[in-house]
């Protein structure tokens, strides 16, 4: 039986050839360090991790200098950069009600730190202009995730970034399920900083992301891992600049070259492209549930506010033996359960029985849509 995989959410699949290529090709025929030898396979690898930067900077229009772009060992590490990084006891930052747990978790190991979660409706969509009402004198930072991981709904980060700069508190934006999948323009969002991962939209490998910081906040930020960076080796403390300055200990290469690599491949593509197909997919699967009996989309209909990450709850059924039906029978691989959003199956109201979740990646076609429709259709009519 044919596979079709739906859990690009969870990481996207199959990366296009030349990421494994890069990766195999650092491994076999460069093998050097980065920032701390000078001869030529070293100068290669800087090379190729400047331009791994510089692919991301224009990607995302960021306006600070390529050496702003952190790189880390994945988007949950950034968001614990950032989070562990800027917030001291007696702070307070306002989340939605739609947060992966990459958000809450480390949130809720800060003690005397205090949040607020904006309320998010059944489709998962969260008001902006309630954050005002939200916003205390000790508010220090918004955070939020921009597309979320269970309903695939896209939140008005330009009014949410709008509303922050008036108040003058930094606005970071949690880019897991956005980046490569819906443009995300750093500067037209007013950012502070943005949270990355290789793996998922932008078709690079696992084990590495990025943490896209303004300059001003940079300086407000406390690293959190210290250790030997290959520069300013004659002192004992960290390089005052960026990137050195978050980016301690022997570095992912073949991580780099594989996202390098993964970069000029959506970057020639384009996020426009990326988007038009994935959205007319999202489209069809949608437009196709509309026939189905017993199963709730748990989600935004209107395909512009939304990515193709596609949660159903099969009403009357388990979920998670639905998605075992659909590997058994179809060779439909997709994920079942509470996604690690727990606050945002609150608000979708499948808290908690959880969604099976389709997700779609730019290598599906209108044939892998069908095929999954007539499979939900024939699991819907199970008694
Ligand atoms: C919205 C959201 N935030 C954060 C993360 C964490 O990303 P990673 O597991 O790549 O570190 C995910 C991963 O699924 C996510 O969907």
């Amino acid at each position: 039986m044919k596979q079709i995989y739906l859990d690009n959410a969870a990481t996207s699949y199959p990366k296009p050839d030349t990421v494994p290529q890069a990766m195999v090709r650092y491994i076999q025929q460069v093998g050097a360090p980065l920032n701390r030898s000078g001869y030529r396979s070293a100068q290669e690898a800087e090379l190729t991790t400047l331009s791994l930067r510089e692919r991301i900077k224009r990607f995302f229009n960021f306006p600070e200098k390529a050496n702003h772009v952190v790189l880390t060992p994945g988007n949950t590490y950034s968001i614990n950069y950032v989070l562990k990084g800027y917030l001291h006891p007696g702070d307070h930052v306002i989340v939605s009600a739609m947060e992966h747990n990459a958000v809450m978790r480390p949130l809720l190991q800060m003690e005397g730190v205090s949040f607020d979660r904006l309320h998010a409706d059944e489709e998962g969509f969260v008001n902006p202009k309630e954050l005002t009402g939200l916003i205390r004198n000790n508010t220090r930072l918004i955070i939020m995730a921009h597309g979320s991981n269970v309903s695939g709904s896209v939140q008005d980060a330009k009014q949410i970034g709008n509303i922050a700069a008036a108040h003058g508190i930094p606005f970071v934006l949690d880019g897991a399920q956005t980046a490569g999948h819906y443009p995300v323009d750093y500067e037209d969002l007013a950012l502070s900083a943005l949270c990355i991962p290789a793996h998922k939209g932008l078709l690079g490998p696992g084990g590495i992301g990025a943490l896209l910081l303004s300059d001003e906040f940079a300086r407000k930020l406390t690293p959190l891992v210290a250790g030997g960076t290959g520069s300013v080796s004659d002192s004992e403390l960290l390089p005052a600049y960026l990137p050195d300055r978050f980016e301690s200990g022997t570095m992912n290469l073949p991580g780099i070259y594989g996202w390098e690599a993964a970069m000029a491949f959506v970057e020639a593509q384009g996020v426009k492209a990326l988007r038009v197909h994935e959205t007319e997919l999202t489209g069809r699967f949608i437009e196709g549930l509309s026939t189905v009996q017993n199963v709730r989309l748990c989600g935004p209909k209107d395909i512009e506010s939304r990515v193709g990450v596609i949660s159903l709850d099969f009403l009357n059924k388990d979920n998670g033996a639905m998605a075992y039906e659909l590997e058994q029978q179809f060779g439909i691989l997709t994920r079942s359960g509470l996604h690690c959003a727990p606050s945002a199956h609150k608000s979708l109201g499948t808290f908690p029985r959880g969604t099976v979740r389709f997700s779609l990646g730019y290598a599906n076609t209108k044939e892998d849509v069908d095929t999954a429709l007539e499979a939900i259709e024939k699991l819907s009519r199970l008694p």
